[in-house]
């Protein structure tokens, strides 16, 4: 709906520094999340120029909320979402809003909340494995050994553990490959992707085995119909009892689709989640030292397993506030697809809208001292549906959300229960800022620690003493302290 009282969106203010032809690309290219920052005091919306793209760039929590929620006229689209389909097809992911409800329906069973106890069973054994896998004195690339562990945990909740070793390798192996080049891809010009250079042989050769690999799972899975617990059961056996085309269930081509976006898409979110997490504690050891006592306190000299979430509690605050400050979707892209208004301001059907989590989990007035890690300020507080993002919101936020929190708290608990982590140089290590907020070349030195170890005094210090008059995540909240 549009009115004479609202604003044309010519009236927004441009962002300043805008260059002839280039736009805003030399600030977003040097350093994108100072430049994202820097026009956090626009307050409510200012205009960005992505070479020949102007975007509204959203900064107010309730706009952002407004565009999310309305994701008939705010669509799937704009530069990410329309080089990411490239890759993924029309996956649940990437769809475009008529294909989307069908689509959520038939793969929303598979993340219902009675399936998480058994990928939690998973998720614990390969956190487990990972751990155990390590010596003391290592100096790890974080980020590759976190890849490795939630290619193998989503490997097996999605296919379960009856895969030959031999597929799993190479499916490893492919999504490895696929990762890296997946940014650069996004990067190079229509005409550039199309050279086959190595780089491009390798890429399309991964993409191709690994969606041979899940064709040749599907086809066995078909021919076998049996329930075996995990995700691609629960796929295969969806039915959308809404269909109007007739079309009550996933074919084969879009179960691939679908499993090749969880795979993708779950796989190094939560990996780099994990590794910002393990980043963080190692540079502030009192958070970490507190998060070994929890976990030695819960565990009792065992190992982590589904069943301990409820008492999680710090790993999960830890978790939450990761999430704050490295959303590793720091900014989504929206197309306009009709005529609209927002905030005011008309805008044409056509144009592309900008939003990014990460500002707005920065901004000062929301977040008080927000560039500090502080897991104590979720103690006993619901994150906010406005102003906290890290998983998008409405009919489009992340189907994964608890299957992701799930496997970073147990994770998280396996790793620290075990192993003290310690930087590596005394530089401030930076995010790399791609499609995600990448912590590629994220090392950190590992120092084993045993539970026996553990004194009384470790054991009462989980809950910081100085604020006793706060209630803590009451029991049974889960280990997940977003609720949607
Ligand atoms: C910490 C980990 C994760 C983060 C931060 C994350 C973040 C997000 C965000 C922000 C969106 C919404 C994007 C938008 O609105 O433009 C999204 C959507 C989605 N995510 Fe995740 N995600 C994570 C883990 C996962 C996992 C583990 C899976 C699957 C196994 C998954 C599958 C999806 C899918 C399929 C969508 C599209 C949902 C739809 O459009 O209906 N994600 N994710």
């Amino acid at each position: 709906m549009t009115d004479t009282n609202t604003a044309t969106a010519a009236s927004v203010p441009l962002a300043p520094r805008a260059l002839p032809l280039l736009g805003h690309a030399l600030p977003l290219l040097r350093d994108p999340l100072a430049f994202i920052m820097s026009l956090s005091e626009y307050r409510e919306m200012v205009r960005v120029r992505l070479g020949p793209t102007t975007a509204m760039l959203i900064c107010h929590p309730d706009l952002t909320r407004q565009v999310f929620l309305n994701d008939r006229v705010f669509d799937k689209g704009g530069p990410i979402y329309d080089r990411i389909r490239e890759v993924i097809g029309d996956g649940l992911s990437t769809c475009p809003y008529p294909l989307h409800r069908r689509q959520r329906r038939l793969c929303q069973p598979s993340f219902h909340p009675t399936r998480l106890p058994g990928y939690g069973a998973v998720f614990a054994r390969a956190a487990e494995l990972k751990a155990d896998s390590w010596r003391d004195g290592d100096v790890l690339d974080i980020t590759q050994e976190m890849m490795t562990l939630t290619t193998r945990a989503t490997m097996e909740t999605m296919f379960s553990g009856s895969l030959p070793a031999e597929t799993m390798r190479r499916a490893l192996a492919d999504t490895a490959t696929i990762v890296s080049a997946f940014f650069r891809r996004m990067m190079t010009p229509a005409l550039l992707r199309r050279v086959p250079t190595p780089q491009k042989r390798r890429y399309d050769h991964a993409r191709n085995r690994l969606a041979a690999t899940i064709a040749e799972i599907i086809a066995e899975r078909r021919a076998d119909p049996t329930d075996h617990a995990d995700l691609l059961s629960t796929l295969v056996a969806a039915v959308d009892e809404e269909s109007e085309d007739g079309q009550k269930q996933l074919s084969d081509t879009e179960l691939a689709d679908e499993a090749l976006t969880f795979f993708l898409g779950g796989m190094e979110t939560t990996a780099i989640t994990l590794a910002w997490a393990l980043h963080l504690l190692a540079t502030n050891p009192d958070v970490q030292h507190r998060l070994r006592a929890e976990t030695h306190q819960v565990l009792a000299g065992g190992k982590v397993d589904a069943a301990h979430l409820p008492s999680l509690d710090l790993a999960a605050r830890v978790v939450t506030e990761t999430l704050r400050l490295y959303p590793p979707a720091w900014m989504m892209t929206r197309a306009v697809r009709q005529d609209t208004e927002l905030g005011g301001v008309r805008l044409k059907g056509g144009s592309t809208i900008v939003l990014s989590p990460y500002l707005l989990h920065r901004r000062p007035d929301l977040y008080p001292d927000p560039d500090r890690f502080d897991p104590d300020r979720w103690l006993g507080a619901q994150p906010d549906r406005a102003t906290y993002i890290p998983f998008g919101a409405g009919a489009r936020k992340c189907i994964g959300d608890q299957f992701a929190l799930t496997e970073a708290v147990l994770a998280l608990t396996a790793i620290v229960a075990r192993w003290e982590l310690t930087p590596v140089g005394d530089q401030p290590f930076k995010p790399k800022v791609e499609t995600s907020l990448s912590s590629r070349g994220l090392r950190l030195r590992l120092s084993e620690r045993r539970p026996s170890g553990t004194d009384d005094a470790e054991l009462h210090t989980a809950t910081p003493r100085s604020t006793p008059s706060q209630p803590s995540t009451p029991p049974g909240a889960g280990a997940c302290p977003v609720k949607h």
